[in-house]
């Protein structure tokens, strides 16, 4: 077990350590950045299928799905093509009209997971193409699709999910890209742009790891909350969805996420004193408008805790912390700011005694209903 981590108290820390080193295998053989170009066979030899498809439908469920929910900004942002993100648990419970021409990405980390299992049968049946976003090699899910791209990810123990959702997003960036890229719905020079700044992604998270002991202090300052609220927009959104995932499934806290201009029609009746606000506030992405949000909250004596581009000053002069990660595009953006929120649900859960690695009530791959 001892050697297995690697030197880390815990999977799930190795598997945060991993990314920078998961994310560049996902695209290891894939970005061609001198030459412009990106290689996926699963894409290339259905690229047709993908280039006519009125729309794409992505199924998943968890921490997938959430990795789901900011493809759906890249998609759409990128290669224009209308997206929508569907749980697969309620998917396959409400008679979908899906149609021959859509194109249905499956993202699962497991494979196995059986509510996501049983929504590409259904969306078989209907005729449409189904598409694998996985990371275990030969898993059911990956057999049962029409193609697919594994993540490359490496095994993933840790029941809360780290790594696994870094890569699907690099995976399901780079497919983004690529349609992006054969539609002429990018300029070239846009396109490039990204290819480039996409290499530098493992760099980056390397750099957001450095916060690890800043991030520590918060914990400490944070362990003993009874509920969190975790606040981002655009393509941050999912993130503080995933950021109040990790801290409820490892720490047993309650904790919400909540595209942040939200807030005022419900969730800011819930800020105290007592409430810790997470909120995601890189500058890329209505800076503006999150500052305005962090405001809201100062007013009415929240606790804030910005997640905000290096050199960052107006956030820091109203948050009571902040924690830095470097500068990227903006739909790249949610592979840096998710890193903090893994360390800081890691440090509070691990502070507080938890089972880390294997949470009460939780399976690392829920083969049931
Ligand atoms: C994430 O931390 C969870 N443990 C869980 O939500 C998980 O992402 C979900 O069960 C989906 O699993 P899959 O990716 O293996 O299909």
């Amino acid at each position: 077990d001892q050697i297995e981590k690697n030197g880390f108290d815990h999977f799930m820390l190795k598997e945060i350590y991993e990314q920078p080193s998961a994310i560049t295998d996902t695209y290891r053989g894939r970005l061609l950045v001198d030459d412009g170009i990106i290689r996926m066979a699963g894409v290339d030899d259905n690229l047709e299928r993908f280039l006519n498809a009125k729309r794409i439908v992505i199924v998943a469920c968890g921490t997938s799905w959430h990795a789901g929910l900011v493809a759906e900004y890249i998609f759409e942002d990128l290669a224009r093509i209308p997206v929508e993100v569907e749980y697969a648990s309620e998917f396959r419970y409400r008679n979908p009209i899906i149609n021959s021409d859509d194109v249905v990405i499956a993202i699962s980390q497991s494979g196995e997971t059986a509510d996501t299992m049983a929504a590409i049968k259904l969306a078989k049946e209907k005729g449409a193409f189904v598409f694998g976003v996985c990371n275990v090699v030969g898993s059911s899910i990956s057999r049962e699709t029409n193609a697919g791209a594994y993540t490359h990810a490496g095994p993933e123990i840790g029941v809360a999910s780290t790594k696994a959702f870094t890569t699907q997003i690099t995976v399901l960036t780079l497919i983004a890209l690529k349609l992006a890229k054969a539609k002429g719905s990018i300029s070239n020079t846009d396109f490039h742009m990204h290819l480039r700044e996409l290499e530098t992604i493992p760099g980056k998270i390397e750099i957001a790891l450095n916060s690890n002991e800043h991030i520590k202090k918060i914990a400490f300052k944070y362990k003993d909350v009874r509920n969190c609220l975790y606040l981002g927009r655009g393509f941050n959104f999912p993130v503080a969805l995933e950021g109040a995932l990790k801290l409820k499934e490892i720490s047993y806290i309650h904790a919400e996420g909540y595209p942040a201009a939200e807030m005022k029609h419900g969730p800011i009746a819930l800020i105290d004193e007592e409430m810790p606000v997470v909120v995601i506030a890189t500058r890329k992405g209505h800076y503006e408008k999150v500052v305005s949000n962090i405001q809201e909250i100062k007013s009415r004596q929240g606790k804030i805790i910005g997640i905000v581009t290096e050199g960052d000053t107006s956030v820091r002069d109203l948050a009571d912390f902040v924690i830095e990660v470097p500068d990227t595009i903006e739909a790249l953006t949610p592979l840096v700011t998710t890193i903090p929120l893994q360390l800081l649900s890691y440090h509070i859960a691990v502070m507080l005694g938890k089972n880390v690695d294997q949470p009460r009530n939780l399976a690392k791959s829920v083969t049931v209903e």
